[in-house]
């Protein structure tokens, strides 16, 4: 038999339930603050990737699922929405039509990293982000809005590490500071650190390599070269989070796995995961859209890792599937084809329905009624229905009534209120 590939996975039914309720709360939510969908492809041109993410992240380096396509033009299955969702910017030139913008999307992301619970090589992200505006405030959103999402679901337990990376002035000042500490560690460094350092040196400060984590001890920090417009915007955003009581924490050492990041990078964090304790990430990334080929536009996002967050979600409550309205147990051919019409028909008006199409008795269809947790069930046997009559049963308290055939869709459409 074929398996499926390492790393994917399958989402059953009754699994989705949960992914469901999740993604209509998001869409809700993020409505409500302004938000619009975007949907994009899958697969965009790799250099797109190699560009925003950076040539010496692990995701471009190692994890990305790149192919030749037939015209001899490298493809890659996108690793994060992103870097997708500022090209659509640019390419539709949305800076032109509304001065802030803001989207969401969801869907899919494929990274080829070491498969372990809570980390896939296709997984799921619901992804925010805006461009247009400079403002802490806007961060502030940024933050305060995943953490409104978790308290809906009902999650606590949950804090925002925050940090800020400064911008295009004082970025580069640190950088020396970091790597000529880097430099003074290097034997202790992991090979691709001793690589990667000269590219990018924060690099190293998001390197799982135990010896790495060990030479970066008492490294320069960050927040200490920040220059005053940075130190400024990072001291607003915290005061609004505060005053907005968002739990958070400033964590300096946090660089996020991605190289776009400038000024507010933050990540929510769990203990409920295991090791992949983040559940979503984020920042700004005033950067991009001009490094991709558009106007200097600012621009802040973050992204829920979906599969991760229904995992957490599950530890604090059980989203049943959605059970039957009214199940059609009918004997007989005769009644077989009546039970067919109602079933289309109430289907037509909104009614979850489902019948038996292959004649079973009746005791094994009511069993089937009560494993799929219908509400109700019509009963047709062929001598009631030639005297014009069904049974119309209410599956808790099992009382039952004899409707007449005339009546059984608005009797239906009566009794079980729907939206
Ligand atoms: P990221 O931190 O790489 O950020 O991913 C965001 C979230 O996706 C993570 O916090 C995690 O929950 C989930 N995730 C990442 N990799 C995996 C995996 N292999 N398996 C399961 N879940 C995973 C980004 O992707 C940025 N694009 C976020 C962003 C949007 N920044 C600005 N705007």
């Amino acid at each position: 038999m074929i398996q499926l590939v390492r790393g994917f996975k399958d989402i059953l039914p009754e699994e989705l339930s949960l992914w469901q309720y999740i993604e209509k709360k998001a869409i809700s939510l993020f409505s409500a603050f302004g938000y619009k969908e975007i949907r994009l492809p899958l697969l965009e041109k790799s250099a797109l990737f190699a560009r925003s993410i950076g040539e010496g992240t692990d995701i471009v380096e190692k994890e990305m699922y790149s192919f030749i396509d037939r015209n001899e033009e490298w493809l890659t299955l996108r690793p994060e929405a992103t870097a997708s969702v500022v090209r659509a910017y640019i390419q539709h030139k949305m800076y032109a039509t509304e001065p802030l913008r803001k989207l969401f999307t969801i869907g899919p992301m494929f990274r080829r990293e070491r498969p372990q619970k809570g980390r896939y090589r296709q997984f799921y992200q619901i992804g925010v982000e805006a461009f247009g505006s400079a403002s802490p405030l806007l961060d502030a959103q940024m933050i305060y809005m995943p953490m409104l999402f978790l308290s809906r679901l009902g999650v606590k337990d949950v804090k925002v590490h925050v940090n800020s990376l400064g911008c295009e002035e004082c970025r580069p000042i640190y950088k020396e500071k970091l790597l000529s500490f880097i430099n003074t560690k290097e034997a202790q460094l992991c090979p691709d650190c001793q690589r990667r350092k000269e590219v990018n040196p924060l690099r190293v400060l998001d390197c799982k390599v135990l010896s790495c984590k060990e030479a970066i001890v008492g490294v320069p920090d960050v927040l200490g070269s920040l220059c005053g417009a940075c130190d400024t915007h990072f001291k607003i955003v915290l005061e609004i989070l505060s005053r907005q009581k968002v739990p958070f924490e400033i964590s300096p050492s946090l660089v996020r796995g991605l190289d776009y990041y400038t000024r507010t990078a933050f990540e929510i964090q769990t203990d409920l995961l295991g090791a992949q304790s983040a559940i979503a990430g984020g920042g700004r990334y005033d950067g991009l859209v001009s490094a991709l080929g558009g106007p200097s536009t600012p621009a802040i996002g973050f992204a829920f890792g979906l599969d991760r967050l229904a995992e957490v979600v599950s530890q604090y409550q059980t989203i049943l599937p959605l059970g039957l309205d009214v199940f059609i147990a009918a004997l007989g051919e005769k009644s077989q084809g009546k039970a067919f019409d109602w079933l289309c028909e109430l289907a037509k008006q909104g009614f979850t329905v489902e019948m038996d199409f292959d004649g079973r008795s009746l005791k094994s269809q009511m069993k089937q009624a009560d494993r799929l947790n219908a509400r109700f069930a019509l009963i047709i046997g062929e001598e009631e229905l030639s005297q014009g009559a069904v049974i119309f049963r209410n599956m808790e308290t099992k009382e039952q009534i004899s409707i007449s055939t005339q009546e059984v869709v608005q009797v239906i459409a009566d009794t079980i209120s729907f939206k």
